[in-house]
């Protein structure tokens, strides 16, 4: 063993001399090679030579073995018996042994039991508590289920390992096949002029593109040097309730939330604007007009899309944000683009991310790009080449479909309480499906309008169900946001508890 650590030792210097100081091969790289031959031969050379002085020194003669062949012997039988001891831990260990196979079998099926992805909220019986708080899209899971292999994605072990996307292009992290689905999915749905000029920038979710959105704009309101007033970040109310909080949530000196569009009086602001509108579905356009040019636009689309309301025209604004959440249903793969038409705007949004997250998880984009590739599919294909229905493989027709189912059962369930309403229905002709359809928002903007009852959040979680207050959106109390886009098993639930308050 003494010997053979020598050996390693010389080679550790050698690799330490060849490396030229830098020392970049591991040391455990030297000890593999320690059962080898070669080390063996360079070992019995290495004990004739420490020997030698022991031969000069200790010479016997006569018939008696000299002493020195005593020690050479000893030490070489030592060393066999130590290489075969290596050599069996080596073969109980050795990648192609059996055992290792066994064990690499084990690992396999636990890192397969450990991959089981989450599922979300827990199942709901009829007594549960029914969380329609947050917009959580599974209602969307029933037709991803029925898509077999179109959406899936393998991603080999040594892909997507780089930083870069395409260095070319001002968003460097951006998927190429990912820029591609997005531009193919607006040209069939005719929802954005994402062809016209437009640069695509891929985010973590539409929040960091939002995020990043106000951080460009405010720069370019802004003198440059940061040491103005923060520009005031606006919304019609009811606003979606993030925009408050997201805005304000850092204490920028850039930027700060100001409230009510409507009730804004001022020449710099930017001004965000959601259609249809989360909480209340209504289609918006913008209400403040600068006179300057200070005031500038985020247009949010996250529910523009033909299952929630009409298609009336391909949208062209300067910033407009998209996410996977609410068209496909994937808001577990974080992925958001915006549609940028300025070039530098473009290139400040794309630097927000780089600052804030170093580019866009690559896994996630390629499944996005499968994802929005097998939306795009279901529209595209020629009928025969697809033996499922239209609502099996083509997402926005499932969509819609329930949407009315579920939109229709809702209101009979309000008249049948008699204690809540609800928005008038809207209608308008759709240019994606070619016929006037109603729009089917994703959220049910509900009143209590029984006079005892002034928090609208409260009367319902008193009766298990748990909605958003209106008052987070900046409107009345007596109003809440329901999610419409659960599970089947907990909208049923829900219309038919909604149905029994009176
Ligand atoms: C209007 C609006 N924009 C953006 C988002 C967030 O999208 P993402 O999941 O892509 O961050 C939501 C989510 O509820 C939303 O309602």
């Amino acid at each position: 063993m003494a010997a053979l650590r020598a050996v390693g030792s010389t080679r550790a210097g050698e690799g330490r001399n060849s490396g030229g100081g830098g020392g970049m091969a591991p040391p455990s790289s030297l000890r593999i090679h320690a059962p080898s031959r070669e080390p063996k031969a360079r070992t019995m050379a290495g004990a004739g030579k420490v020997n030698n002085p022991r031969r000069r020194g200790g010479g016997g003669g006569g018939g008696h073995m000299p002493l020195w062949r005593v020690a050479v012997f000893a030490s070489v039988a030592l060393n066999v018996a130590t290489l075969a001891l290596l050599l069996h831990h080596y073969a109980a260990t050795s990648p192609h042994h059996h055992h290792y196979a066994a064990a690499a079998v084990d690992w396999r099926d636990r890192s397969t039991a450990s991959m089981a992805p989450s599922t979300g909220k827990p199942a709901v019986t009829p007594d549960s508590v029914i969380n329609l708080d947050h917009g959580d899209p599974t209602m969307f899971e029933a037709f991803w289920r029925e898509t077999g292999d179109a959406a899936e994605v393998v991603i080999p072990g040594w892909q997507t390992m780089s930083y870069f996307s395409d260095v070319t292009n001002v968003c460097w992290f951006l998927e190429p096949d990912l820029d591609r689905q997005v531009r193919r999915l607006h040209r069939i749905v005719g929802n954005a002029a994402a062809d016209d000029g437009y640069h695509v920038l891929v985010g973590t979710g539409s929040t960091q593109l939002f995020m990043a959105a106000l951080y460009a704009l405010s720069d370019a309101a802004g003198d440059g040097d940061g040491d103005g007033e923060p520009v005031a970040v606006v919304s019609t109310a009811p606003y979606y309730s993030s925009y408050p909080a997201v805005t304000d949530f850092l204490r920028s000196g850039l930027f700060r939330w100001a409230g009510d569009a409507d009730t804004f009086k001022g020449d710099t602001y930017i001004e965000l604007v959601c259609s249809p509108n989360n909480p209340d579905g209504t289609i918006r356009e913008s209400v403040l007009d600068s006179k300057t040019g200070n005031g500038k636009t985020i247009h949010d689309l996250a529910y523009y899309w033909p299952q929630y309301t009409p298609i009336t025209k391909r949208a062209d604004h300067d910033i407009m944000l998209f996410t996977v959440s609410k068209s496909t249903g994937h808001a577990g793969t974080r992925i958001g683009w915006a549609l940028v038409k300025d070039r530098e705007i473009a290139r400040r949004m794309t630097k927000f991310v780089e600052l804030n997250t170093i580019g866009v998880s690559k896994d996630s984009q390629l499944r996005a790009a499968k994802v929005l590739a097998a939306v795009s599919d279901g529209y595209e294909r020629r009928p025969e080449m697809t033996s499922s229905s239209p609502t099996t493989s083509r997402l926005f027709d499932f969509g819609r479909q329930k949407m009315v189912e579920r939109w229709s059962m809702l209101r009979a369930a309000v008249a049948a309480s008699g204690i809540f309403s609800l928005p008038e229905e809207t209608s308008g002709f759709c240019n994606f499906t070619k016929e006037t359809a109603a729009t089917n928002p994703a959220f049910a903007w509900l009143r209590c309008d029984r006079e005892d009852v002034d928090d609208c959040a409260s009367f319902l979680r008193s009766h298990k169900i748990l909605t958003r207050s209106g008052e987070q959106f900046g409107a009345d109390p007596r109003y809440v946001r329901v999610s419409m886009l659960d599970r089947d098993d907990a909208f049923e639930i829900f219309v038919n508890r909604l149905s029994s308050l009176k």
